[in-house]
């Protein structure tokens, strides 16, 4: 199939059947001088490892079944207080379970390591959406920006970016960053579902996932809504989420995996559990927790996320008030197919 008709295939489930403008990534030469000195996020390795959502399980030989540890409940509702805690932190399980959802986002020791280690991870995201940046005609925003792990390469190259995040301390670090190599961040603390601003864009972004953490449709229309108001006649959201593989949730949802990694110069258990905690609605719950060396919890933190399948979001975005969609794969600009990971999509405002 040829580039072109690539790019047809890709725009078929636009609204209303119409073909749209070339999908493909802006030509425009990269400024000068870039080199994306902050995260060296550049290189491109597209492996299903870099591909695996945040907090997306794999099946490894150190992947050890939560019900070994732990008898979990037998309630398919929302997770119950305390009944993963034994399996994922023997070191440490005085904290109630409940206290580690919080609806202010990641908390600090989180964050840090989530920067760390999605910034080594080299997710080809960061390319992409640098690429879409620099394709757009004025000022950029990123929705849930978090630790700047995709914000700060954008100023790197130039681009005139905002951003908010609903987490203080995601944002504390994306500021610390970016003094220590003299940017001056435009970013504040708000909530993607209804957020003040003065200016316009050209481009709004929501990249990894962070749309999957609005759990009822209301919410998510009121991003879609919030983001197309921002947005100039002719401008663009997108977005990227991961495509609910019935093989993972099968296999890897319910276990615990646990992977040893380096961090703060020694190595670490990061350990994580996805589980579907509503069927009926396709919710999962993913636990994460760092133990040291020395069997001491660094962190645990869990945070729900909706699964979202292709047909539920077109069904979004039908009702959103955007006139035009496309959804490609993994980042690329062919067609989403089925066996992808990663489905991205990209709303249009019609020029009026
Ligand atoms: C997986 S992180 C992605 C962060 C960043 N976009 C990136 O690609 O590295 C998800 C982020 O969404 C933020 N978030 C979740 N719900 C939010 C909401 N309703 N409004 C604003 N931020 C939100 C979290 O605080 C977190 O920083």
């Amino acid at each position: 199939m040829s580039g072109a008709n690539e790019v047809a295939s890709a725009t078929s489930i636009r609204a209303g059947g119409a073909e749209s403008a070339d999908m493909s990534l802006s030509d425009r030469q990269r400024p000068e001088g870039f080199q994306l000195t902050l995260m060296s996020a550049v290189a491109v390795t597209s492996t299903l490892a870099s591909e695996r959502p945040e907090g997306f399980p794999r099946t490894t030989s150190s992947t050890v079944r939560a019900s070994e540890h732990a008898s979990r409940s037998a309630q398919p509702g929302l997770m119950v207080s305390g009944s993963n805690t034994p399996a994922m932190s023997p070191a440490d399980d005085t904290d109630p379970e409940s206290d580690l959802e919080t609806s202010h986002g990641y908390p600090r020791e989180r964050a840090e390591f989530y920067h760390q280690r999605q910034v080594e991870g080299q997710r080809p995201d960061v390319e992409f959406y640098v690429e879409r940046a620099l394709g757009a005609d004025g000022p950029v925003l990123e929705m849930a920006c978090g630790t700047g792990r995709i914000y700060l390469p954008l100023l790197d190259v130039g681009v005139d970016a905002d951003g908010f995040d609903r987490s203080a301390d995601a944002l504390a670090l994306l500021r610390e960053t970016a003094a220590e190599v003299g940017f001056t961040p435009s970013v504040w603390r708000a909530d993607m579902t209804a957020f003040a601003t003065d200016h316009t864009y050209d481009l709004v972004i929501c990249p990894f996932n962070a749309v999957q953490h609005l759990l009822s449709i209301d919410a998510q229309l009121a991003a879609l809504r919030e983001a197309y108001r921002v947005l100039r006649p002719g401008g663009r959201l997108c977005f990227d989420v991961f495509v609910p593989r019935f093989e993972y949730i099968t296999e890897s949802y319910g276990e615990t995996d646990t992977e040893t990694v380096a961090y703060r110069g020694a190595p670490h258990e990061f350990r994580t559990l996805t589980e579907l905690v509503d069927e009926v609605d396709q919710v999962i719950a993913v636990r994460t927790e760092l133990v040291d060396p020395d069997g001491k919890r660094v962190f645990a933190e869990r945070h729900r996320l909706k699964l979202l399948p292709r047909r539920e979001l077109e069904l979004l975005a039908r009702l959103s008030p955007f006139e035009d969609w496309t959804v490609t794969r993994n980042f690329s600009d062919e067609p989403l197919e089925d066996g992808d990971a990663v489905q991205v999509w990209t709303l249009e405002k019609a020029d009026q």
